[in-house]
């Protein structure tokens, strides 16, 4: 159903009843976590988009309404509703998630922003006003800090969802954009940048490694690579891993983040 109306999309509208509910149901599956934009294949390791779930977001966006909502003095005008499902999740006054983001229980949203279509798994925290954007993947047992940027891609198709797999951490302010992957265990510092495209480089070896992919366990930081353009040398950003760690292990000065989980002291 979601394909034919895809295929008539430029006809619909909020008058289209049967529509919208067929879209609010596609959009309630990925709410309960039922269906996911993206996932890793187990056989092929590659990031798997469910086209479909992402072209019922985007009939959302056709079929809903813009509607006035408020709280308190606050007023909102929106075409998606927010989310109504917390069930075991910690919600700090401030925090936003739209219908269609699915929260796994134990995880904490401090103000921040959860878009449609993003899944966050158990025992990640999404610290203050970091934004997951829509369908964008996160793992379980993830802490994405103060001021993180993971990116959101609706359009175009066949374009791939930023994958935060488990175990990372995501160091304060970084953006994790376009595609890019952080593979399981890895550890981005502060104010890192990572696209589809960043370059990857083993500070060890002096490798080049996969484009835009932190590797699992691991520490990585921007850094810059001399590179020679007509116009000059300029230092363009890459990542520099800065060390590999044992599978588990978390470094000693990113601990802390375990005794947030742990211990609730960040909430
Ligand atoms: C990446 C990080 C984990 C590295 O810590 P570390 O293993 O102790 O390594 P060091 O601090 O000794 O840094 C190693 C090198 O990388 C550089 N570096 C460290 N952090 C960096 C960063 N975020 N970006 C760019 N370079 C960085 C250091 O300058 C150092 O270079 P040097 O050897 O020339 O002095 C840490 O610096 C960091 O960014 N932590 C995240 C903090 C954060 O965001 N916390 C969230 C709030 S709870």
């Amino acid at each position: 159903m979601i394909d034919e109306l895809w295929e008539r999309r430029a006809g619909l509208s909020p008058a289209d009843e049967k529509a919208t509910l067929v879209v609010t149901e596609a959009l309630d599956r990925l709410d309960r976590g039922v269906d996911r934009v993206a996932g890793i294949d187990p056989v092929t390791d590659a990031v798997v988009v469910d086209e479909r779930s992402r072209r019922a977001i985007l009939l959302a966006f056709r079929l809903y309404a813009l509607t006035e909502t408020h709280a308190g003095p606050f007023h909102f005008r929106d075409r998606l509703p927010l989310k109504q499902r917390f069930d075991g999740v910690r919600l700090v006054p401030g925090a936003i998630a739209r219908f269609g983001a699915y929260l796994a229980p134990g995880s904490v949203l401090m103000p921040s922003f959860v878009n449609v279509g993003a899944y966050v798994g158990a025992g990640t925290m999404v610290d203050t006003w970091a934004t997951v954007g829509s369908c964008a993947q996160i793992g379980a047992r993830v802490h994405l800090s103060g001021g993180v940027g993971i990116g959101g891609v609706l359009e175009p198709e066949g374009a791939v969802p930023v994958v935060v797999e488990d175990d990372a951490f995501v160091g304060s302010r970084s953006i994790v954009v376009e595609g890019a992957r952080v593979r399981t265990g890895a550890n981005l510092g502060a104010g890192t940048l990572l696209t589809g495209t960043t370059r990857v480089v083993d500070a060890t070896t002096g490798e080049d490694l996969p484009r835009g992919e932190a590797p699992p366990w691991s520490v990585c930081v921007t850094a810059y690579r001399q590179q020679q353009f007509p116009g000059g040398v300029f230092g363009t950003p890459c990542l520099l891993v800065l060390r590999r760690l044992a599978p588990g292990e978390t470094p000693d000065n990113l601990r802390i983040s375990e005794l947030f989980r742990e211990h609730g002291y960040a909430l």
